[in-house]
């Protein structure tokens, strides 16, 4: 399939959607929406999420994967190969850069949130039982408080990580996808169904669909764009960087809808299953990052085969962080070994040591460093503001001015091929829509704080 002999192509379309939407559906969509959803006000939440979704995540996917396809290359070079090809200036390959570190700082929490998925994994083929609430909430915090079981999941988890990058990405992640991936869909189903059946669906419904204008605060609404650039593994090289694998021929924006329709899905049904079941036993929704880990256990421990099922469950949930993570460091070592010449393993477990000693500060963040606080967040919460909030919309903004107003139309026709009333709304928003909407917001965050 390949038209390039110098790079690699994914096997088919299909391929390259399985492993795009390998990297958007992870710890974002099972972990992060319930938990955020939660503590920010519900629906509200969940309404300007979709929202964001569908007009900013959506357009700028497409764009990230035409920078990508049309530079070949990581990051950094995709943006210089386009610059150059544009006549734009080269100090956009900036932008590659920001993506890269950014990539960087979420894999040193992400890995760490792994870690936790793989040791509730452990408690489940061990046959943990949670009885109640309070047992739940105890044996989270546990967990929270032990360094050393924190930091041997978080190495283990990079170890898996790390371990695939270095063997090539094609390779690596391909055959997996295509098997755990539809897995994963099954078990949410069932998981969702028995929500249903066993919990308080039509509270979790109202709770996740009904608009309430009252809560609509702006800070709410920066967080739910961040959720989308997050859950769609925009703005970080992530999207570019399997895009510069992708052939000629397919078609970019049929692929990015799949994507944004499976990320979605994701995480609606994840957020159904969870809040019908964190109602019904009588947690908070505003739980926090514990949510998931509170609130399923309490529902595996009342369901028949719950044992089964919760190992099943964690598996593919650990599965799906995986795939997320292994997008994460893809764009640097691809980085470091085309324009460093640095050999594939020596850049991938490089790499790997410097998010992993990053992430053990984030284990100490939980118990031993919990004091230390920078405007009230601990280290994790630190990395992860400033990922989602500020790193990805910015970096998705530029994105959108870049690829709107500066690579010059009939490139951007020449690699998009799009019908012309598509293409034209896309063009339309992604210049103008994109950029204007995370401006407005940052205002109006930033805003009211400065004048404080
Ligand atoms: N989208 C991934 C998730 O939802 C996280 C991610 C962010 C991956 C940015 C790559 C780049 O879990």
């Amino acid at each position: 399939m390949s038209t390039s002999p110098a790079r690699s192509t994914w096997s088919s379309r299909w391929a390259f959607i399985l492993v795009t939407i390998g990297s958007s559906v992870g710890l974002g969509n099972i972990w992060k929406f319930p938990y955020m959803a939660g503590s920010q006000g519900g629906s509200a939440f969940v309404l300007v999420y979709l929202l964001c979704v569908l007009l900013v995540g959506l357009p700028l996917l497409m764009a990230e994967i035409m920078i990508g396809r049309r530079g070949r290359g990581n990051p950094v070079t995709a943006m210089l190969n386009t610059a150059e090809e544009t006549g734009n200036s080269a100090w956009w390959c900036v932008l590659g850069w920001v993506g890269m570190l950014g990539a960087l700082l979420i894999l040193s929490f992400y890995s760490v949130v792994s870690g936790w998925i793989m040791d509730y994994l452990y408690q489940a083929l061990t046959g943990l039982q949670v009885e109640t609430a309070e047992n739940a909430r105890q044996n989270f915090d546990t967990l929270l408080a032990s360094p050393w079981r924190l930091g041997l999941w978080h190495t283990l988890f990079l170890a898996m990580t790390v371990g695939v990058i270095a063997r090539g990405v094609v390779a690596g992640i391909e055959v997996a996808n295509k098997i755990l991936m539809p897995a994963l869909f099954l078990i949410l189903i069932l998981l969702t169904l028995w929500g249903w059946w066993a919990g308080d669906m039509h509270t979790a419904w109202h709770f996740m669909f009904d608009f309430k204008a009252e809560v609509l605060t702006p800070s709410v609404i920066l967080a739910a764009v961040g959720h989308a650039f997050f859950s769609l593994s925009l703005g970080m090289g992530a999207i570019m960087a399997y895009g510069s694998y992708l052939d000629r021929n397919s078609s970019i924006a049929n692929t990015s809808l799949w994507v944004a329709m499976a990320g979605t899905l994701v995480g609606i049904l994840a957020g159904l299953a969870i809040f019908s079941l964190t109602f019904r036993y009588g947690l908070a929704p505003s739980e926090g990052p514990g949510l998931i880990l509170q609130a399923l256990p309490l529902a595996f421990a009342h369901m028949p085969g719950g044992q089964v099922f919760a190992s099943l469950f964690f598996l593919l949930v650990l599965f799906a962080a995986w795939t997320s993570a292994i997008s994460l460091v893809e764009p640097f070592v691809a980085w470091l070994t085309e324009r460093m010449g640095i050999h594939r393993y020596a850049a991938a477990w490089g790499t790997g040591l410097i998010v992993w000693l990053l992430g053990v500060g984030v284990c100490l963040s939980f118990n031993l460093w919990s004091a230390y606080k920078l405007f009230d967040l601990d280290l994790f919460g630190v990395l992860d503001f400033l990922t989602s909030r500020i790193m990805m919309p910015l970096s998705g903004m530029a994105i959108a001015i870049y690829a709107g107003w500066k690579m010059g139309l009939p490139l951007v026709r020449e690699e998009m091929r799009l019908e012309a009333p598509m293409f034209s709304l896309w063009f339309w928003v992604l210049r103008y829509i994109v950029p204007t909407g995370i401006v407005l917001v940052f205002c109006h965050v930033l805003m009211p704080e400065m004048s404080k």
